[in-house]
């Protein structure tokens, strides 16, 4: 072979390798990076799955996520900060550390405002829900689904609480949320907010006597292993959140924006399915591994201790806000 066809036979050949080389780095799917507090096999895990699912199918695997359970890159506030410098691509979140990003989603926060869980399902998926969701893009995040976690219970290591006077001196873990600090405090226990991934060794230690969170959260955490009782007050509504980061979601184009909120919005639903499913079995499961559960709850009696805390509820959110959500069917 001469030195011009030899020299020719091998441009041809690096042509052909970078050619493929590039075709198929042009077909690698782009990594979603999914992060929530809970286990895998948790309403948090269904809903982040469904979403995976459904964006995966809908762009033909232009996207793959990357699922980080567990509290894997860190507490609620740091994923939520995670998202607003782009480092994240996807959360799925509680309420508990979000209404000091977006203000406005604290009102959902407030005691026995929600009369049951379609109540709550009706305003979040009604035009006031929607509403809220739009209001997360003037705070840095892209807001697209409201899914759920149940309604928050109170659990502790020192006595069986079945009004409030039992919670006096209780220290309480709640999240770093100030309508829940407010709420408890007027109930008379001691509120202590804490990051999730902290709460387990704090109670261990000691250094709290409980918490508060759906019988969801209760299970998939196997609270049972730090706590001895469980009152079902049925305190609060509990909503999660499906956001993701405005740096991604603007490098989208449209039909790949309207997978991620169609992907959001069935992450929403499994994450409802998945808490009803929990909510038939988890009472007797949890009794089963020796917790004592109250569940003769006389909701009125609680309802009646957290009224002063109303009056402070209605100055911040507006009394028109809270008479919306309590007139929604
Ligand atoms: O209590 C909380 O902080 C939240 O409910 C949890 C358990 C992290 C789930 O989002």
């Amino acid at each position: 072979m001469t030195t011009f066809r030899r020299t020719f036979v091998a441009s041809c050949i690096t042509a052909v390798l970078v050619a493929s080389t590039g075709a198929a780095l042009a077909q690698q799917p782009r990594e979603v990076k999914i992060g929530y507090a809970l286990a895998v096999n948790s309403h948090y895990g269904a809903g982040a799955q469904a979403w995976a699912d459904s964006v995966e199918k809908a762009t033909n695997n232009a996207f793959k996520f990357k699922q980080f359970p567990s509290s894997a890159l860190g507490g609620e506030r740091e994923l939520i900060e995670g998202l607003q410098l782009g480092t994240v691509e996807a959360v799925i979140v509680s309420t508990g550390a979000l209404s000091n990003f977006v203000p406005d989603v604290g009102v959902v926060d407030i005691p026995f405002l929600f009369r049951d869980t379609q109540h709550a399902r009706n305003v979040l998926d009604g035009q006031f829900g929607q509403d809220l969701l739009t209001k997360f893009k003037t705070r840095g995040l892209i807001a697209l689904a409201w899914g759920e976690q149940g309604f928050r219970h109170l659990s502790n290591n020192k006595r069986a609480v079945t009004k409030p006077d039992d919670l006096k001196g209780l220290k309480i873990r709640v999240t770093e949320n100030p309508v829940h600090i407010t709420a408890f405090r007027t109930l008379g226990a001691s509120p202590t907010p804490m990051s999730w991934p902290e709460v387990i060794g704090a109670l261990q230690q000691g250094t709290i006597d409980g918490q508060e969170n759906p019988v969801s959260v209760f299970v998939s955490a196997k609270l049972w292993q730090v706590q001895k009782h469980l009152t079902l007050t049925s305190h609060v509504y509990a909503p999660m959140a499906l956001i993701v980061s405005p740096a991604f979601f603007g490098s989208l184009t449209d039909a790949q924006k309207t997978a991620f909120i169609q992907g959001a919005k069935a992450g929403a639903l499994a994450s409802r399915q998945f808490v009803d499913a929990v909510e038939k079995k988890a009472v007797d499961e949890i009794k089963s591994h020796g917790v004592q559960v109250v569940t003769n709850v006389d909701k009125a009696v609680f309802q009646a201790a957290i009224a002063p805390a109303y009056k402070q509820y209605a100055t911040k959110f507006g009394q028109k806000t809270l008479d919306q959500i309590t007139q929604t069917k």
